[in-house]
């Protein structure tokens, strides 16, 4: 990052003061999580899924939701985005992604926003970005739903903790109502509830098997264009065909 504004020893008391950070980025030099637990992170990640977007942006407008400390955002800039747009609940994590960016001298917009509430935005993108936010939401359909009716112009870089079963099993349109085993199969669609905490974490609420990842997703009306790494996601906006009016109750058909 270009960093010549600030002298290293009063970044790093910024720096600090704004933490802690889950991001770690370098800014002027100084790691802003290098205790991080998971490693170099998102810097380590992104390795194994950059090459599914494209390296020149220009033009192109991007929301990253859930965007914390900026790095997808900052990343996104570089590329030579036109317009970049990063929303997050959380106000810490927004004054981290501000400082991010006026350090870098890139041009980014923030705003303290949830995802439920981007139909105010007014607005698609050409690129949502939306990573490591499904599981901390208690309305994941509704968050993804969402997303593809009033934010999602053509693609989504997608990311959601998985747990269970990797298998997509075959499965059936519809099953009659004394079919039970079916739902015993470790690779049928499932969606785990966490009451209390995952990872020491009480925002961690649903975690899904690959699966149901992909059912939830198609269901919500993305195609996968690209499946880079075993939780990442390129999506592209297709149609959605769930049928949510004059749906029938009961055993009709
Ligand atoms: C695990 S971090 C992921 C950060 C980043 N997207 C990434 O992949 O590295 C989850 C982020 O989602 C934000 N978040 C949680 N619930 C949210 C909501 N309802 N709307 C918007 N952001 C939310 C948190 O504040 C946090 O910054």
């Amino acid at each position: 990052m270009d960093t010549a504004r600030t002298p290293k020893e009063e970044l790093g008391r910024r720096i600090e003061a704004l933490g802690p950070w889950f991001h770690n980025l370098r800014i002027g030099g100084v790691e802003t999580a290098p205790d991080h637990f998971l490693g170099d992170y998102p810097a380590f990640k992104w390795q194994g899924f950059r090459h599914v977007l494209p390296e020149d942006l220009t033009g192109k407008t991007v929301l990253d939701v859930g965007c914390n400390a900026g790095f997808y955002a900052l990343e996104m800039k570089r590329r030579g985005a036109a317009r970049v747009v990063g929303v997050d609940s959380d106000p810490r994590y927004l004054a981290q992604a501000r400082f991010a960016a006026e350090q870098s001298g890139l041009e980014i917009e923030f705003r303290q926003m949830s995802v439920y509430e981007v139909p105010k935005l007014q607005e698609r993108f050409d690129l949502v970005i939306f990573m490591g936010v499904l599981y901390h939401l208690r309305h994941p359909l509704l968050a993804l739903d969402l997303l593809w009716e009033h934010a999602v112009g053509d693609m989504m870089l997608f990311q959601c903790l998985q747990r269970g079963d990797e298998r997509i099993p075959e499965l059936s349109e519809n099953y009659d109502f004394a079919e039970w085993s079916v739902f015993d199969q470790p690779d049928y669609p499932k969606l785990f509830f966490v009451e209390e905490r995952y990872a020491s974490d009480p925002t961690n609420w649903f975690i899904p098997n690959t699966a149901a990842m992909e059912a939830m997703l198609r269901s919500s009306g993305f195609e996968i264009a690209a499946h880079p790494e075993r939780e990442v996601y390129l999506l592209k906006r297709g149609a959605r065909h769930y049928a949510v009016e004059n749906a029938p109750c009961g055993f009709g058909g």
